[in-house]
């Protein structure tokens, strides 16, 4: 056999010298692809029992190769197994192993399969799995946000347009503005799942098999909704990984936007919240430093989950048909990509919870910046005014607030009916941060009614799968 000498691959049979030790290394993926072992060996019993099932295999063959395989992994959990370079990658390091441990019937696994639909096939079921374990993280978080809200909804805080003061809000408000953005990050990441949960294992090297093999069976055996319609796009495309790194940086720009009002209200001059000290660290030479890290670095990580999704895009783009060895670029960025979404999450289930409102600053805010110059507008207009000659008035009611260092509210009634004759004693209470919030009683408004009732309805949302 040509076996004999030249190279030890399962490929050798064609090859006349070794591979260059570099070509070597540059070429394999063990270092990192062992991680899909889990998957791998999943695959490979379903198709394993399929071939059997079929009369490719005997049922002692078949029994034999799932028995070794269930054997590899035990071992590989143990830390026993030995992983080589030398093999390449994940599947061939366990086909070796697996006839190493049961002879020369391991040989036979491979029949009517290639590594192109097993590696597509090992990838499909390891996001599968990631993308359960970032949903359920995302619905902690979603969690979380619920108990701070529950208990803010009365809580009273300057609302921003710009980053200037704009109307007043509940703080139980904004938080459930925070909750809606996830819920969707929640959404696309099912969705998603739906076209990963397809089976390539049938399609082996581009064009299907020649052996009688029952690609439904595989697919049932391994929770798939149905087989891979096309066996050229089944092992070529990775559209659902970029996918899946365009829902996680959608979801990261979120957590950056959360992360950055975090910063903002626990500077000195907003002083709005405080974050426990566990979420925080100090400085090594200003001891008063209490540094905001945990949301800091969220919003850092970002920028590598972004890069993950144009490195997936870019290997993709202009590949002809079927698989090319490019895609095995692709499990770093994914792998990464799952790990930082899972550890920015966690971070945010822990830490959104135990914020301390500081309800008693973030109130002198509000009342700060005249942000119920709206409020004064639509009281005239329900006097009759129309709506762009009340919006002039209170303009110019504001400009003399601002000379006088005063408040609407902290205007006599004589003031406020220099700027119009309709403005009666009725208006405080229209003034007031409470009366603001309390007229915007419609559904998506921030009147407390309202807001108990999306939190509400966010504890049915969050037990849906
Ligand atoms: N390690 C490879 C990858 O990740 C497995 C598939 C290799 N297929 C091949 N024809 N060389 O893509």
């Amino acid at each position: 056999m040509s076996q004999d000498i030249k190279t030890d691959k399962p490929w050798g049979g064609r090859f006349s010298e070794p591979t260059d030790a570099f070509v070597e290394r540059f070429t394999a993926s063990v270092t990192f692809d062992k991680r899909l072992y889990r998957a791998d060996i999943a695959g490979s019993i379903a198709h394993a029992t399929m071939l059997a099932k079929q009369d490719i295999l005997t049922n002692e063959e078949s029994r034999k190769i799932i028995q070794g395989l269930e054997q590899i992994k035990n071992e590989i959990e143990a830390g026993s197994f030995e992983w080589s370079v030398s093999l390449e990658d994940v599947h061939m390091n366990i086909e070796a192993a697996l006839t190493k441990k049961i002879g020369d019937v391991g040989k036979k696994l491979h029949t009517g399969r290639s590594r192109n639909d097993q590696v597509a096939t090992d990838i499909r079921l390891f996001m599968r799995e990631g993308i359960d374990a970032v949903s359920d993280a995302i619905r902690l978080v979603q969690q979380g946000i619920i108990s701070l809200a529950e208990k803010e909804t009365e809580t009273i805080m300057p609302g921003f347009t710009h980053l200037q003061t704009a109307q007043p809000v509940s703080f139980a408000h904004h938080l459930m503005a925070w909750f809606e953005m996830l819920q969707r990050d929640y959404e696309r990441m099912r969705d998603c799942r739906k076209r990963i949960n397809v089976s390539p294992l049938g399609a082996a090297a581009l064009a299907g098999t020649s052996f009688p093999i029952d690609r439904n069976m595989t697919a049932e055996l391994l929770g798939f909704d149905k087989p891979a319609a096309n066996s050229l796009d089944a092992v070529s495309d990775r559209d659902f990984a970029i996918e899946f790194c365009a829902a996680a940086s959608l979801m990261m720009t979120h957590l950056s936007r959360i992360s950055e009002e975090l910063v903002i209200w626990t500077s000195a001059q907003f002083d709005f919240i405080e974050l426990p000290d566990r979420f925080c660290t100090g400085s090594s030479i200003m001891p008063q430093k209490k540094n905001p890290d945990v949301p800091e670095l969220v919003r850092g990580k970002s920028g590598r989950v972004y890069g993950h999704l144009v490195a997936l895009l870019t290997l993709m783009k202009s590949q002809p048909l079927a698989y090319n060895k490019d895609n095995q670029e692709d499990k770093e960025p994914l792998f990464d990509t799952l790990d930082t979404i899972i550890d920015c999450l966690k971070a945010f289930a822990d830490m959104i919870p135990a914020i301390k409102a500081k309800k008693e600053s973030m109130r002198t805010a509000a009342l700060k910046g005249f942000s119920t110059a709206t409020d004064l507008a639509d009281y005239l207009v329900r006097k009759g005014m129309a709506f762009r000659d009340a919006h002039e008035v209170v303009g110019k009611a504001v400009a003399y607030g601002v000379e006088k260092e005063k408040d609407l509210a902290e205007m006599s009634l004589a003031e406020l009916q220099s700027f119009s004759a309709d403005i009666e004693e009725d208006v405080f209470s229209v003034l007031s941060l409470e009366g603001s919030l309390n007229a915007r009683n419609h559904i998506g408004g921030t009147a407390p009614q309202q807001v108990k009732l999306a939190i509400e309805n966010a504890k049915i949302i969050i037990k849906q799968k």
